[in-house]
């Protein structure tokens, strides 16, 4: 079988990348390199650099696929807040070309990285996909159209879609090699592991005055290899004939912020301090997936989601060194 790995070159997108490589996968990546790095593309992928609104691109990487896994998008909450535009059209409208190449070439199976984003503020928790799409930020409301553009071309022509709704992606390949590189980097893992590994001894937290059993948010966190899989999944089910679903990709465990810099303080065996900080707007109190839909539709389980798993990968990668990057080649995060 041969995927179109739309932003195989970064972080989500190469690590899923290696993994259907390593299932025996042929895989072509198509990315911009406007936010991943061409050092991240396993050497057995074909590279083709270029845009997901570029029609000549697309046709190009489209050539002898079976299918896509569409990864590439923009990712910065707050990014999308101040410029909302450039996530619908990077998000939404772009990546129509990619639909209506698929179309032309006769390709009608995708799997697309969509975010729990989308629901916004839950009611009830844990979260299932029948949960009502509220997204409460512009990055939220992109992947949203998005996904009722999927949602369209399947009425209309067919497509099948695998929409995988990931909630808080962290993690690494277990060897250090290939992990998380966001500039700046937003995400709270890989913000306390920078700051343990730059001698910075005080973090700081935003809220602590949540329904939560210590004040602070609680998230669920899912190792990138677990997603990997559940990618891997998503296309064997499709490649088999099977029908487009949406599923949440979660572990179903929350952790508050607090737990999360304790686990890294206890992984790297360094001490850091929390201080307080103001909540930050649109941050829920509590956002835990049900993952019971993901089991049922693609026989997936998350097997590396544990929280000690999750921080002792990341902390490899930050301390191998990140393609060297603290050599000197890193833009900052
Ligand atoms: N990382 C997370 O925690 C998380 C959580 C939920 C959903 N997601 C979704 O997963 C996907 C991947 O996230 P990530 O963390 O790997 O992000 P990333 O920024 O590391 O990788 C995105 C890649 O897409 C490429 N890209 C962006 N726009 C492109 C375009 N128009 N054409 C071609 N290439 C383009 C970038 O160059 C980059 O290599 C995103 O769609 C994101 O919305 C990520």
């Amino acid at each position: 079988m041969r995927t179109l790995v739309t932003g195989g070159a970064g972080y989500v997108g190469s690590v899923s990348v290696r993994a259907l490589l390593d299932a025996g996968h042929e895989v072509v990546v198509l990315d911009s390199l406007e936010r991943g790095r061409r050092e991240a593309v396993d050497g057995r992928a074909e590279l083709v650099v270029g845009d997901v609104g570029d029609r000549d691109a697309v046709r190009e990487a489209l050539c002898c696929c079976d299918a896509v896994l569409h990864c590439a998008g923009y990712i910065d909450v707050a990014e999308s807040v101040r410029s909302p535009d450039i996530y619908f059209e990077n998000n939404a409208r772009k990546p129509l070309v990619l639909l209506s190449q698929m179309r032309e070439a006769g390709i009608d199976a995708i799997v697309f990285s969509s975010t729990a984003a989308v629901y916004g503020e839950p009611e009830l928790t844990p979260i299932d996909e029948d949960a009502p799409l509220r997204p409460v930020n512009p990055y939220g409301e992109s992947k949203k159209a998005f996904e009722a553009a999927l949602g369209e071309a399947s009425q209309e022509w067919g497509l099948r879609a695998v929409v995988l709704r990931y909630f808080n992606v962290a993690g690494a390949w277990p060897d250090g090699s290939l992990g998380e590189a966001h500039d700046p980097e937003t995400h709270l893992i890989p913000r306390v592991l920078h700051a343990l590994r730059d001698g910075i001894r005080e973090f700081e937290v935003y809220g602590h005055d949540y329904p939560t059993p210590d004040g602070t948010c609680v998230r669920d966190y899912i190792h990138v290899c677990d997603l990997a899989d559940a990618h891997r999944a998503g296309l064997e089910r499709l490649m088999r004939g099977g029908s487009g679903c949406i599923c949440n990709l979660g572990s179903g465990a929350g952790y508050t912020n607090l737990q999360v810099v304790a686990m890294c303080g206890q992984v790297t065996g360094q001490e850091i301090r929390v201080r307080f900080g103001p909540r930050r707007a649109g941050d829920p109190a509590v956002l835990v997936a049900s993952w019971e839909r993901a089991r049922r539709e693609l026989g997936w389980r998350a097997r590396r989601s544990d929280l000690a798993t999750i921080v002792r990968d990341a902390w490899a990668w930050e301390r191998g060194g990140r393609f060297g990057q603290r050599d000197g080649m890193r833009r900052g995060g």
